[in-house]
């Protein structure tokens, strides 16, 4: 049986309504492109609003990340994902629901308790540690061991950066052959995460303070995707059940095997699965530059491409067929696809036809810059031009050049890209997440935090350290760096330290013009320097950091808030990536 019919079944049975999944397309946030959680079409009920099926809810919700878009191609990450959920409005609290998810994944899903383990939230001087909930759990049978306190980074939930929140429990399986350890390490990657039961207790507001909500309710979210792959025991999520018919079909059209060709077979399967929910979705979306139709535009082209490189006849109606496969597979639990399913091929099409004609023309533009040896970035102009006249989204710019060991001058890009854009787009550019976002007022914090980070790097891990990327989004920093090992937690915490110093020292950000040369005898710091012009714009920090680089920053440190390292991990060979948020 599927997963999504026994999780219905069981809640349904513990006296929760089954609510239809929404839109892809949040009805009453304009500020989010797509759903990104099964809470998002519930805010207005957890914040106290009456639902009209009542105070037990259940339901499986599509939803579409598209923060990591760039990342796909690994075992684990996709952009469209399927949510299990259910939601207590004001009803039961932390003792049931805890009760309902040890019993759903040991009673229904037959789990052995051994290989679960569980967080809660370990308390500060704002929320009490959970000791209620690790009570609840120590009940059930769940040993010390494996109960691990941890803070608010991971057992606090929010969706962005305001409105219903809490602590969080979450339930974590250990997916390895290996023994399981008696004792539970969350660092320890064969530890997954399943399940997130949040205690939305609390409202966060526009002004940082943290105030009740008129009830206290639970959220939870279980993605259908990792615990499909949990229970089937697969080591690579895409060899579960659920990708089968897509990527056998990917394997006979191209006729190569999956083995040897995961990458670009995972990107395939996952922006097909993906466009089709997008495109099928009521609320009509069409591929475009701007918003979600500009998500949709990414998907087709970057899934073309990979098509291509598979030796996929690009003239053929493939597009067609893995489609169809994706209606056939999900039509069951979503109506619009089968409804829907001609506008769905008639997008794919359409928009294949239109980067078909350019596509060939524009990697015969890499090709001549490949060809000309000391071209070892793409520069703002050709960036531009693959964008404007080949149709290329400057994240496939950017992919293709990092196969052939290019950078991109991203940028150079934006600074044209702005200079060509219409102004009357410049309001959708606000909400223009994991896309060509726009210099809001927290891409130009994070601007200034990656100059931070970059110098602060340079004194606690070393002095050769240098950027080779960075890509800001309204709720983070990525910033890719030169490094031959992981970063250790001391280094992590000295490094976050530091940043955090300079912001408290409140350092002025100064901006001077100058000549290359002046600025490069100043010691300003920069990424490559042919691609700058004679006159440069240099940007310094206190005395702490002097780069080149065309802004926007803040005008002192003060106003960046609190700088925490949330992820350090490897990005490729020798270079290190770090994800960064700003509280
Ligand atoms: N809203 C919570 C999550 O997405 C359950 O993890």
């Amino acid at each position: 049986m599927n997963i999504k019919d026994l999780y219905i079944d069981y809640f349904v049975s513990k006296g929760h309504k089954q609510i239809p999944s929404a839109p892809i397309v949040p009805e009453n946030d304009p500020s989010v492109l797509f759903n990104t959680a099964g809470m998002q079409p519930l805010i207005p009920y957890l914040m106290g609003i009456k639902h009209p099926y009542g105070t037990r809810l259940v339901d499986y919700q599509k939803c579409i990340r598209t923060n990591d878009l760039d990342s796909i191609g690994d075992t684990t990450r996709y952009t469209f994902l399927e949510m299990l959920g259910n939601w207590s409005l004001g009803d039961y609290f932390k003792k049931e629901s805890i009760g309902y998810s040890f019993e759903f994944l040991t009673k229904v899903l037959n789990i052995p308790v051994e290989k679960l383990a569980v967080t809660c939230f370990i308390g500060d001087d704002v929320i009490p540690r959970d000791e209620e909930s690790a009570n609840i759990w120590r009940s059930l049978g769940i040993k010390d061991k494996r109960i691990a306190f941890l803070g608010r980074e991971d057992n606090f939930w929010i969706a962005g950066e305001f409105g219903p929140c809490g602590p969080d429990t979450e339930i974590f399986y250990f997916r390895s052959e290996d023994p399981v350890p008696e004792v539970f390490d969350p660092n320890d990657e064969r530890w997954v995460e399943i399940w997130n039961n949040v205690f939305m207790q609390y409202s966060k507001n526009s002004d940082g303070t943290i105030t009740d909500l008129p009830h206290k309710n639970v959220d939870t979210g279980m993605g259908v995707e990792r615990i499909t792959a949990v229970l089937e025991g697969v080591n690579d999520n895409y060899k579960a059940s659920i990708w089968k018919n897509l990527i056998s079909e990917i394997e006979k059209l191209s006729g190569v095997n999956y083995e040897g060709n995961e990458e670009s077979i995972r990107i395939i399967a996952d922006h097909i699965r993906s466009a089709v929910f997008i495109a099928a979705d009521e609320a009509g979306i069409k591929p475009s530059n701007t918003d979600q139709g500009y998500i949709l535009r990414r998907l087709i082209r970057r899934l073309i491409r990979h098509a291509k490189k598979l030796g996929i006849d690009l003239n053929s109606n493939f597009e067609e067929k893995l489609a169809l496969i994706v209606i056939n597979d999900y039509k069951k639990y979503y109506k619009e696809l089968e409804k829907n399913a001609n506008v769905v091929l008639e997008v794919l099409k359409n928009e294949k036809i239109k980067f078909n004609r350019t596509l060939e023309k524009g990697l015969k533009e890499f090709e001549k810059c490949i060809r000309n040896i000391d071209c070892k970035y793409l520069n703002k102009d050709l960036a531009f031009k693959l964008y404007d006249t080949y149709g290329f989204p400057i994240e496939l710019t950017v992919e293709v050049a990092d196969e052939h060991g290019m950078i991109v001058d991203v940028d150079g890009f934006y600074e044209k890209f702005k200079a060509h854009q219409d102004l009357s787009r410049a309001g959708s550019k606000e909400k223009f997440k994991g896309g060509l976002s726009g210099d809001g007022e927290m891409e130009t914090k994070y601007h200034t935090a990656t100059h931070l980070l970059n110098a602060a790097l340079k004194i606690v891990v070393n002095k050769d350290v240098h950027q080779k990327g960075s890509n800001i989004t309204p709720e983070r920093m990525r910033f890719d760096f030169s490094c031959d090992h992981k970063l250790s937690d001391e280094e992590k915490k000295k490094t976050e330290e530091l940043v955090n110093k300079w912001i408290n020292q409140g350092l002025d950000v100064k901006v001077a013009e100058m000549s290359k040369e002046d600025a490069l005898k100043s010691g300003a710091e920069c990424m490559f320097i042919d691609k700058y012009p004679d006159i440069v714009t240099v940007y310094s920090i206190g005395d702490v950091s002097k780069e080149l680089c065309g802004g926007p920053h803040v005008a002192n440190t003060k106003e960046l808030g609190k700088f925490k390292i949330v992820k350090e991990e490897a990005s490729s060979a020798g270079v290190r990536r770090i994800k960064a948020v700003l509280e």
